[in-house]
């Protein structure tokens, strides 16, 4: 196993790009198992996530390459297995269960277990599908689905804006007969991403990005060329790096009006954030301050930047308190936080962040994806080394992390455990 080494205390100056949106990446490669015909995709990342899905689609009858960050995928001869030793690696994995259903009337996807930042069940997922027309059985770990008749048409209201659950239900409805009309969506940028896909491939979507998203099924999809969005959180992360190093960082390829709720709360922070032509252009704005956060669906505040703003508030003046609102578990960072010398109370699903403390560079372990991002971040704000093991959950997530922070001054580098 990989560690990951930072020598921090320098701020980051320089461009920094930002990658293909892993989250958007997911769904749209399992959405190329509705395509009869070839599927090409641009600005996919090179993550472990992303080579696990190629994987999936390989075992469920897909030929795929990946060169560089482009992906083709034929989906040949399906078959309609997704097995347990793939779905435990990835929870995405069981967004092939609406595109399997569509196209072979049958699915049989592993039932992927809880994770680090929650139990996270895919119930939702199956009422909507059920609404469809599917059937399902939980027999020896997996979900047996069947829909004999082929998938309806139908109006799904969703307890919860689901994100992988809207996905995987714009997925069934683009091949079902008749309309779907899908109510309280998920909005996130890459549910929108994956409609606009979709929509390129023959599928007949309105609404994607709001919270009533119209299907009228078609026939058939059919191959095309598709360029995946950048990745909101990791141009997030870096807003947050430069802000706590006090460095200057342009940000290239950023999807900046994806991000308001991060971009409004750094600036009440004290962070200063211009679009220019080239980039997006964070620096410091004066001292840190505080400030109040509470994570939420798109467009509210992202959980999926909770643990790096979570640093950001450690070096700020004064007080602020973070609530997390969409997973039960998702403080595993700040224990590892305090180790560094971070001032942080839990509370239910509330931290209670005393920042303007100094971090000391200390060994860490990293315990999910974004978890990890904040260590990283941490590290480099602190004074010292810190040593960041178990990195293999931010190879999931971000391409390139060491290389492309070095490139803007950040010392960091991976060992061997
Ligand atoms: N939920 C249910 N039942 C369901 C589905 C969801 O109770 O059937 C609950 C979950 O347990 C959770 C909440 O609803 O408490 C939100 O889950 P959601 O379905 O919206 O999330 P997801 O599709 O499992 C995606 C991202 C996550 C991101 C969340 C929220 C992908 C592959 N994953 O997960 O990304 O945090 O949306 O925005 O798109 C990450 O990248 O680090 C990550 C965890």
């Amino acid at each position: 196993m990989d560690k990951l080494i930072v020598q921090g205390g320098g701020p980051l100056e320089g461009r920094i790009r930002v990658s293909g949106a892993k989250n958007a990446a997911l769904p749209i490669l399992m959405a190329c198992l509705l395509a009869e015909g070839k599927v090409e995709l641009g600005n996919v990342p090179r993550l472990r996530d992303i080579h696990t899905s190629l994987k999936l689609l390989e075992i469920l009858g897909c030929k795929t390459s990946f060169d560089g960050n482009d992906v083709t995928s034929d989906a040949v001869a399906l078959v309609p297995e997704a097995p347990y030793e793939l779905v435990k690696t990835m929870r995405a994995s069981v967004l092939c269960l609406g595109p399997l259903l569509a196209r072979l009337r049958e699915a049989r996807v592993a039932l992927p277990g809880g994770c680090a930042i929650g139990a996270r069940p895919v119930d939702l997922h199956l009422k909507g599908l059920e609404k469809m027309g599917a059937k399902f059985e939980l027999a020896e770990g997996y979900i047996n689905g069947t829909c004999n008749g082929g998938l309806k048409g139908a109006h799904i209201t969703f307890d919860f804006p689901t994100v992988g659950g809207t996905e995987n239900l714009l997925m069934a409805a683009s091949l079902a007969e008749g309309e779907s009309i899908l109510e309280n969506a998920a909005r996130e940028p890459e549910v929108e991403d994956l409609a606009n896909f979709l929509n390129a491939m023959g599928a007949k979507i309105t609404g994607q990005g709001t919270s009533v998203i119209r299907v009228e099924g078609v026939k058939s999809l059919k191959g095309c060329s598709y360029r995946v969005m950048p990745d909101r959180i990791e141009a997030g992360t870096y807003m947050c790096a430069a802000a706590i190093t006090d460095g200057e960082l342009l940000i290239e390829d950023c999807p900046y009006q994806e991000l308001d709720a991060v971009s409004y709360k750094l600036r009440e922070m004290g962070v200063w954030l211009e679009e220019t032509d080239e980039g997006v252009l964070v620096r410091r704005d004066g001292p840190l301050v505080g400030t109040d956060v509470t994570t939420q669906p798109h467009p509210g505040f992202p959980t999926d930047m909770q643990a790096q703003f979570m640093v950001v508030m450690c070096m700020a003046s004064g007080a602020g308190t973070i609530e997390e609102k969409i997973f039960e578990n998702r403080f595993m960072h700040v224990q590892e936080l305090a180790r560094l010398g971070a001032d942080i109370r839990l509370k239910g699903r509330t931290a209670m962040v005393r920042g303007g403390k100094p971090l000391f560079g200390a060994p860490v372990m990293a315990s999910d994806l974004r978890a990890s991002a904040s260590l990283v971040i941490a590290g480099l704000a602190a004074e010292g080394k810190t040593e960041i093991s178990r990195i293999y959950h931010l190879d999931r997530g971000y391409e390139n992390i060491e290389a492309k922070l070095s490139g803007v001054g950040a010392t960091i580098w991976r060992e061997k455990e």
